[in-house]
């Protein structure tokens, strides 16, 4: 039943309207200063190359938005977290506290995102995870103030063990870096495994960041499993890569993983790393306009060849610039801000792309596969893969 309006009812209502579009929110008269985003991400070591395209993609979105978020200047603020957990705390204070950064970007190491949380959670920053796939972060430690635009490690390794299976690989050994990425990668591959009726052979652990496999690699031969499940990632996955062929293992016993074994690292793994299968929220082959035009834009503006991780900093900037456009730049009210980020939406190089409830994305896991140089998609893993959220309240 429709209520008639009073006249003066709808004359206050039309004058209330009318006095909110006119009153600017409280900090588009600050929308004149510049807004600060802070990169915390690693530009030496062997995850160099992961931080220097997350941060070129996200300046790339930036000038597709006329270098401005919510009308404001952006300044950048970098800090180089060398993939190290010990020298987290005080990388991310340098950041929250000492240069107040309206917004926390980063990091790719979890060992790094994992001590960046009790300080983000503590001072409420605004955070957007661009890399790190530990669940806690979207799981046991979800906060309202941490999003992630990447993956959580479950998403792109428990789908790897249902492909193995289906091409009649029942006898596997997992080999990964030890730190709590590799860990829980290994334990998603591990459930998806022996659900689906595979054995798990051997399990080969190898301390971050070392790059000496040989040992490992005898080991594996003499196993003789059906194949190998791997997390290894940037300088490392190369070197990994190229020594297992140099092995002659290969042909041998065929070589899966969650996609970061060939991201970023087929030019330098060249020929050695055709055939490998993994699975991953991103391909390059991936045949969608959004994507050729981004990965077009990012190497004219790089001249290197887009990845997941410049993805992630690409979409990340784009998320960030509707809910700053919605709110007018004002960042002095976090929960209107947060609101505008969750219900923010872009049309992602990787496809569907949508913030679930504990903020994690929900999307595609494709499967890929290295053929001449390039990772063609060969199916679809899981459509709208969401995460399990393991101990998450958001969630409920
Ligand atoms: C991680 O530590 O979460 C990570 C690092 C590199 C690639 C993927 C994940």
């Amino acid at each position: 039943m429709r209520i008639p309006l009073s006249r003066r009812a709808v004359l206050a209502a039309a004058s209330a309207a009318a006095a909110s579009a006119l009153l600017p929110r409280r900090a588009v008269a600050a929308s004149k200063a510049k807004i600060k985003i802070g990169l915390l991400l690693p530009y030496s070591g062997t995850y160099a190359s992961l931080g220097n395209n997350i941060t070129d993609a996200m300046k790339l979105a930036a000038t597709e938005h006329g270098g401005r978020l919510g009308g404001r200047e952006i300044e950048w603020v970098a800090v180089d977290d060398e993939s190290d957990p010990a020298k987290a705390p005080a990388n991310v204070n340098k950041l929250v506290v000492g240069e107040k950064v309206d917004i926390l970007t980063g990091p790719v190491h979890s060992g790094v995102a994992m001590a960046m949380m009790q300080i983000v959670r503590q001072e409420k920053t605004l955070t957007i995870v661009t890399n790190a796939g530990a669940q806690a972060l979207t799981g046991s430690l979800c906060a309202p103030n941490v999003f992630r635009t990447s993956f959580s490690n479950w998403q792109t390794s428990f789908p790897c063990a249902s492909v193995m299976l289906k091409d009649g690989r029942k006898k596997a050994v997992g080999m990964f870096w030890n730190y709590s990425f590799g860990q829980e990668s290994m334990s998603a591959f591990r459930e998806g495994f022996t659900k689906g009726g595979g054995t798990i052979v051997k399990e080969i652990p190898v301390p971050f960041p070392t790059t000496e496999f040989q040992a490992n690699l005898s080991e594996i031969a003499s196993l003789k499993p059906d194949a190998v499940f791997v997390f290894f990632a940037g300088a490392g996955a190369a070197k990994f890569i190229k020594d297992y062929a140099a092995a002659g293992l290969m042909e041998k016993i065929p070589l899966y993983g969650s996609g970061f074994l060939t991201e970023g690292v087929l030019g330098a793994a060249g020929a050695a790393a055709d055939g490998i299968k993994t699975t991953l929220h991103y391909a390059d082959g991936l045949d969608l306009p959004a994507n050729k035009k981004f990965r077009e834009a990012f190497k004219k503006a790089t001249s290197r060849e887009a990845d997941v991780y410049a993805v992630a900093g690409y979409d990340t900037i784009h998320l960030l610039a509707q809910a700053l456009d919605k709110v007018q730049g004002d960042t002095s009210a976090p929960k209107d801000l947060i609101a505008a980020l969750e219900s923010a939406k872009t049309d992602s190089p990787r496809g569907p792309f949508r913030f679930g409830k504990t903020h994690n994305p929900i999307q595609n896991v494709y499967v890929r596969q290295v053929k001449g140089g390039r990772e063609s998609v060969v199916g679809t893993a899981q459509k709208d893969a969401d995460d399990p959220a393991f101990g998450c309240a958001m969630a409920t």
